[in-house]
């Protein structure tokens, strides 16, 4: 029998990752509800746009009509909500998206999940649940010592993490008094291929072909927990799958660096391959490692970050020892599997980059309408 999962944000990095996985991991369909903001990009999908199992749905999570009309047409047995803004620098510039998006969009959709769950019969009912996908963000930051765990208060300081940390609390609020079946996921800093190059590590990398600054806020000596994309998309269908109803999941992968260390990582591998690779300092000029200088030598250090968090760390054993998940890459294979995606994929990167992303958006949504 065909079961239909609904993943909102489907377009975005962790999403896209999330369906590339499920096409090849799974039976389900999926119905990929995104509404392809500028961080949302259907050429993250190209592999696998064209498997029947997969449903392009162009949708804002805050239009409760269009929610009503694809639950009704799809019947889902059921959501992985990663629809959401998702940078802190954004939402320190400008709240507004956030709460619209993170608060009244997930209002809105869980209000269209409620609706149509009271509407399925038991055996449906037993087979539904709503996963909602949050950060660990929502804990605030941690000083030398210690880890985030489920049952870690929350304290979150920037609009961004505010604004999911509302939507963590309705969401269980709608389980608590509604009866909604949900588990939810708090996961650490995600990297890998299709990055939007506003975050740390694809910003470093496609700087450092450029022959760009490198913009180190404060010190660099803030620290985060790094897990390698495909990794987050393994533990999100191992939870929907397995974990247990009302219950949250930390997801990380122990791998805590400063963003100095990340950088200077960065800056050394880079310089590793123009070393080997004599085509890499003909089609990236602006490289100092193609005029024999140091990557490192970009490195600028600016203004913090307002209320920048100091150090975000998770402990996942829960998630080890009830589910079995572990993660598959280290942060040594994984940046460097990074790196190679970000080389040869310079159309994705162009593409991502021009002013005609927008449009080129909407060229795509058309054609495939
Ligand atoms: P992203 O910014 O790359 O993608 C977000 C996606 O959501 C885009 O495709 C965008 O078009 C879509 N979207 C935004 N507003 C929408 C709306 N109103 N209706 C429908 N679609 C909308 O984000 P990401 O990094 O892939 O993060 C996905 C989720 O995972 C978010 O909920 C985020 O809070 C969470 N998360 C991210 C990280 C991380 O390191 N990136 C870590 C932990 C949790
Ligand atoms: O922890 C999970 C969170 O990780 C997710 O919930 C967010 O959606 C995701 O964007 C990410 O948030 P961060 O703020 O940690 O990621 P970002 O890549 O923006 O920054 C990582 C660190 O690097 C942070 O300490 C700020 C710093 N930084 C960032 C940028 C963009 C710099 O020093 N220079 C930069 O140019």
């Amino acid at each position: 029998m065909t079961q239909t999962l609904f993943i909102t944000g489907g377009a975005g990095f962790i999403g896209s990752s999330l369906i590339r996985h499920l096409m090849a991991n799974s039976d389900y369909h999926l119905v990929n509800i995104d509404k392809l903001t500028y961080a949302g990009n259907l050429a993250n999908l190209a592999t696998v746009q064209n498997n029947p199992r997969y449903h392009f749905a162009h949708l804002d999570i805050g239009d409760r009509a269009g929610l009503d009309a694809l639950f009704a047409e799809h019947r889902p047995i059921g959501v992985i909500h990663l629809a959401a803004e998702s940078h802190v620098d954004r939402s320190i510039s400008s709240a507004g998206e956030f709460i619209m998006t993170n608060i009244v969009g997930t209002f809105t959709l869980l209000e269209a999940a409620r609706a149509y769950y009271a509407g399925l019969a038991d055996a449906e009912k037993a087979n539904f649940r709503f996963h909602h996908v949050s950060t660990d963000e929502v804990f605030g930051s941690l000083g030398a010592e210690g880890f985030f765990t489920e049952t870690t208060a929350y304290d979150p300081r920037s609009p961004y993490s505010a604004s999911k940390a509302s939507s963590d609390q309705l969401v269980r609020a709608w389980h608590h008094t509604y009866g909604l079946p949900i588990v939810v996921t708090n996961c650490s800093n995600n990297y890998g291929p299709y990055h939007f190059p506003e975050k740390l590590i694809p910003l470093m990398i496609l700087n450092i072909l450029a022959g760009k600054a490198l913009p180190v806020y404060g010190k660099g000596d803030n620290v985060r927990d790094w897990l390698y994309v495909d990794d987050h998309a393994l533990a999100l269908q191992v939870v929907f799958e397995q974990g247990k109803l009302g219950d949250t999941y930390c997801i990380g992968g122990h791998n805590e660096k400063t963003n100095l260390e990340v950088v200077h990582t960065l800056c050394d591998l880079m310089d590793a391959r123009f070393a080997t690779d004599a085509a890499l300092a003909l089609a990236h000029p602006h490289c100092p490692a193609a005029q024999g200088k140091a990557s490192r030598s970009l490195i600028t250090y600016v203004a913090d970050r307002p209320g920048h968090d100091h150090r975000y760390a998770i402990d996942a054993s829960k998630l080890a020892d009830e589910l079995a998940w572990k993660p598959q890459e280290t942060f040594d294979s994984g940046i460097a599997k990074t790196i190679d995606w970000y080389l040869t994929n310079q159309d994705w990167v162009k593409q991502v980059q021009s002013g005609d992303y927008q449009q080129w958006l909407e060229k795509n949504y058309q054609e495939r309408k």
